[in-house]
């Protein structure tokens, strides 16, 4: 394993569906066993919007750890904590803050777009732009950070928190002369953006979305659903898998070879099969690949103090790099180790 370090985190907001499982966690499993890897479920992120309903966050923190271990993320591989459990990453965030000027969080074009989210009427999301809120990318630069990540797997819409975190570990480095923080780079996950069953990008919000979580009955009336091909009508119209617009790109990750998508292909153009049952059957494909990950899932959750001891073992591996990390910034910075 190389000794170098790799660092991402996810807010807990909810279960995670099929487009978090392809477009992040299974980059997380593969790089796992590649380099240090460090998972934080970022609960402070979460209450930078969440500040009025703090009391729905802890739940989501046991449901995305749920996930994350259901589907292979190995905490005696990888390090799986709690933010809000490594306060020393709180500390990293005040200390980056005195020396980011604000210009460089209040120019953050995410930030732009998370005011618009938060309320349509303009002055009432003013007031939802915390403090905290502004702070967000300089949170996430502490999340990297105190790890010494220098590699970050994230989504391209994280691409400008990235390059905030690099200008802040240089202006740390110059500013102190040292070469202390790795400048952290996004490793991009290329996975296509997953479509929702209603074609527009998978998405908990627009509850389009298949969570890992959910039942084989929830897949299979969640697929059925499906938008398919529009122009075919009639079930004995023969169908075009080139417009087929959620069932046939699903088909593509699920069949397990070639052979049953030309099947599959075969039977829509000659229209031998119905959307309906073409569609109950991609179900069973989805249901079959999810089946160990939601047994395993189950049987966590069944037992809630394993789950929670594997997490607190993940927060005092987590606190242990952090201590160090934080031990030799107030060593840089002049403050005094007490
Ligand atoms: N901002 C990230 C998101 O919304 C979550 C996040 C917080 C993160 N801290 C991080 C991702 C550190 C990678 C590294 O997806």
């Amino acid at each position: 394993m190389s000794s170098k370090r790799i660092m991402s985190g996810m807010r807990p907001t909810g279960r995670l569906h099929l487009g978090h499982y392809f477009g992040a966690l299974s980059n997380w499993i593969k790089f796992q066993g590649q380099y240090q890897s460090f998972f934080s479920i970022v609960d402070w992120h979460a209450l930078t919007t969440k500040f009025q309903n703090t009391r729905e966050v802890e739940p989501n923190i046991w449901e995305i750890a749920l996930d994350w271990l259901c589907v292979g993320i190995d905490p005696e591989v990888a390090t799986v904590y709690v933010q809000s459990a490594v306060p020393e990453i709180a500390e990293l965030h005040l200390l980056l803050s005195m020396f980011t000027p604000h210009n460089w969080v209040e120019r953050e074009p995410t930030l732009k777009d998370m005011v618009k989210m938060l309320d349509s009427d303009e002055s009432a999301a003013k007031e939802k732009v915390t403090y905290g809120l502004l702070g967000y990318p300089v949170l996430m630069a502490s999340d990297i950070l105190t790890f010494k990540g220098e590699l970050v797997p994230v989504g391209k819409d994280q691409e400008s928190h990235l390059e905030f975190a690099r200008d802040v570990a240089r202006r740390f480095n110059n500013f102190y002369n040292v070469d202390f923080f790795p400048e952290p780079k996004p490793e991009f996950t290329t996975t296509p953006l997953l479509k929702g069953v209603d074609g527009q990008k998978m998405g908990k919000s627009f509850n389009n979305d298949i969570k890992i979580a959910d039942t084989e009955e929830d897949t299979i009336a969640k697929v059925k659903k499906a938008i398919t091909d529009r122009t075919r009508i009639a079930k004995s119209d023969p169908g075009h898998t080139n417009l087929c617009e959620v069932p046939w790109p699903l088909y593509q990750i699920f069949a397990s070879d070639k052979a049953l998508l030309e099947k599959v292909k075969g039977d829509c153009e000659s229209a031998a099969i119905g959307c309906v049952d073409c569609k109950v059957q991609l179900a069973g494909l989805i249901n079959e690949y999810f089946r160990p990950m939601r047994e395993k899932r189950k049987a966590l959750a069944a037992d809630p103090d394993q789950v929670r001891k594997i997490i607190a073992h993940g927060n005092q591996k987590a606190r242990k790099v952090a201590s160090q990390t934080l031990h030799d910034v107030r060593e840089i910075m002049g403050m005094i180790n007490w």
